[in-house]
C-alpha cells in the first residue's frame, strides 16, 4: 500500500544513497530500510501501509503522541503568522510566553529559559553558561568540568567532552581538555532487576570528593549528570546518589547541571526529574518533549542568580551581556509548537497520566524476566530497559537483531544501545498498549535466542 509518491521515491535507483543518516548502520539500512510515512496517536505507519506501535516515543522526544490537533494547529497558524523573526536584539511575544511558562514549570527558581534548537545545543550552552558564571562571580579559575562515565549529552564538542559513551568520543581527538568523569552507576551484581531506583551505589557520588582533592574546587566549575541516565539503556539513580551530589557540589560551590532531554516534561510523571527526585540543579538542560518532537527545540533553564550574575556583570545596559545564540534561538514556529505542546499536556493531564501508568509500566516489564539472554530490567517513570546478554564476540548484534525484527515481523519500535532494548512509550499509552509492547518485546526477545 505505498502511496504514489513515496513509491516514486523508493523506486527510483539509488535514492537512497545520498542521505548519510545518523547514528545509523548506513549499509544495512539501505538493504533493508525501515521506512515511515506517517504518524498518528500511539502509532507509525510504514510506507507499505503496517501500523507500527510506537513504543519509543520516536527518540525519547514524541511525549504527546503524534499528529496531536492542537499542535498541528497552532503550526500551522504560526507559519502563516510569523514564519521568522531574530531573536538577537528583537524578538517575538510567543518566545517570552514560553519562557513564563517554562519557569513556573521548572521547580524552585529555574526562572529563566535560554532557547537552543537541540539537546546538544542545550548541554553546550548550560556548559557555557557555567564557564560564564563563574567568571562573573570573580571565580574565573573555575574551568573544570565534570560529566560521568556512559553519559549521554549530545554531539556537540562540550556534550562528547563530558559525555562518557566511548564510541562517541574515541573517533574525535582530543576533545575540550580540563574534563574529568564520575564513575557510572550501573552495577548488575548488586542490583540487577531492581525495580526504580536500586538500593546500591548512593556512594558513588563521593568520587566527586576524589575529584575535589585531585583538582581542588576553585578549578571546577559545573557537574553534569543525566538524573537518570538514558541513551546507555535506562539507568535510574541509585537510591540518595542525587542527594549526595547535591551536597558535595554546594559544599564546593561547583555548580550542579541535570540534563534533562529525556527526563523532562513527564517522563518520570513529573514537569522534571528535578521534581520528581526533589533535587534543585542549578541549571537544567532541556530539548525532544519541549515540542513534543514536533520542531526542533531546546531550552537551558537557569536559577535566578545565575542569570543575575551574568546579566548583572556590566554597568552599561547597552552591553550584550552573553555573548551566544542561535539564529535560531526561540524560533516563532518551535515556540508555538512549545507552547500548544505544554497546553496539551496540562489539558490531558499526562504527566499525571504517566505517574498512574508507572507501576503497571513496571510490572509489565518485569514479567519478561527469565526470558532467553535477559540479564537485567531497568525501569522508573515510564522509561524502561531490557538487557540482554551479548553473542560471543559479537557485542550488539543481539539488540540489533531484535530491533529490525521488531520493526519487520512484530510491528513495533523499539530502540537499543548496546545490547540493551530501551523502551519510552508516549504518555498517552493505555495499560493494554503497555501490555500489547511487552508481550511483543517478548516475542523479538525469544526470536534472538
Ligand atoms: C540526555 C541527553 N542530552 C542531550 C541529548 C542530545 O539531544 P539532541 O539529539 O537533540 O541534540 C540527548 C539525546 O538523546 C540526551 O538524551
Amino acid at each position: 500500500m505505498l502511496t504514489e509518491e513515496l513509491s516514486r521515491t523508493v523506486a527510483a535507483p539509488n535514492n537512497l544513497e545520498a542521505f548519510w543518516m545518523p547514528f545509523t548502520a548506513n549499509r544495512h539500512f539501505k538493504l533493508e530500510p525501515r521506512l515511515i510515512a506517517r504518524a498518528k496517536d500511539m502509532h507509525y505507519t510504514s510506507i507499505d501501509g503496517r501500523q507500527i506501535l510506537d513504543a519509543t516515543a520516536g527518540l525519547w522526544c514524541c511525549n504527546a503522541g503524534h499528529g496531536r490537533p492542537r499542535i498541528v494547529e497552532a503550526v500551522q497558524q504560526q507559519v502563516a503568522d510569523l514564519d521568522f523573526a531574530p531573536n538577537f536584539q528583537f524578538s517575538h511575544p510567543k518566545a517570552f510566553e514560553l519562557a513564563s511558562r517554562l519557569a513556573t514549570l521548572f521547580p524552585g527558581d529555574l526562572d529563566h529559559a535560554f532557547f537552543t534548537n537541540s539537546g546538544s545545543e542545550a548541554v553546550d550552552t548550560a556548559l557555557k553558561i557555567a564557564l560564564a558564571y563563574q567568571r562573573a562571580r570573580g571565580q574565573g579559575t573555575r574551568t573544570r568540568l565534570i560529566g560521568r562515565e556512559r553519559g549521554y549529552h549530545g554531539v556537540g564538542f562540550g556534550g562528547i567532552s563530558v559525555g562518557g559513551m566511548v564510541k562517541n568520543r574515541m573517533w574525535f581527538g582530543s576533545l575540550l581538555a580540563g574534563v574529568d568523569h564520575l564513575p557510572h552507576t550501573l552495577d548488575l551484581e548488586r542490583n540487577a532487576f531492581s525495580r526504580g531506583q536500586p538500593a546500591h551505589g548512593a556512594e558513588l557520588a563521593d568520587e566527586l570528593e576524589r575529584l575535589v582533592a585531585l583538582h581542588d574546587a576553585s578549578t571546577i566549575a559545573a557537574v553534569i549528570v543525566e538524573p537518570v541516565a538514558g541513551s546507555i539503556g535506562v539507568y535510574p539513580p541509585p537510591v540518595g546518589y542525587l542527594e549526595r551530589l547535591r551536597a558535595i557540589t554546594e559544599k564546593h560551590g561547583i555548580l550542579l547541571i541535570f540534563d534533562e532531554v529525556i527526563t523532562g516534561y513527564g517522563r518520570l510523571g513529573k514537569g522534571s526529574a528535578a521534581e520528581y527526585f526533589g533535587v534543585q540543579p542549578d541549571l537544567v538542560t532541556t530539548a525532544k518533549g519541549l515540542t513534543s518532537g514536533v520542531i526542533p527545540m531546546g531550552a537551558v533553564m537557569a536559577r535566578k542568580h545565575i542569570h543575575d550574575t551574568i546579566v548583572g556583570s556590566s554597568a552599561d545596559e547597552r552591553t550584550i551581556e552573553l555573548f551566544h545564540g542561535y539564529t535560531y534561538s526561540a524560533h516563532p514556529v518551535a515556540c508555538a509548537a512549545g507552547l500548544a505542546t505544554l497546553e496539551t499536556y496540562r489539558e490531558e493531564g499526562l504527566f499525571e497520566r504517566a505517574a498512574e501508568l508507572a507501576p503497571h509500566w513496571e510490572a509489565a516489564l518485569h514479567s519478561l524476566k527469565g526470558l532467553p539472554n535477559v540479564i537485567d530490567i531497568r525501569n522508573i517513570g515510564l522509561m524502561g530497559a531490557v538487557e540482554l546478554s551479548a553473542r560471543p564476540g559479537k557485542p550488539g548484534a543481539r539488540a540489533y537483531d531484535a530491533m529490525c525484527k521488531g520493526f519487520f515481523d512484530h510491528d513495533i519500535m523499539i530502540r537499543i544501545t548496546g545490547d540493551t532494548l530501551a523502551m519510552s512509550p508516549p504518555l498517552i499509552v493505555t495499560k493494554d498498549q503497555i501490555d500489547e509492547i511487552v508481550e511483543r518485546v517478548g516475542k523479538v526477545i525469544r526470536a534472538v535466542a
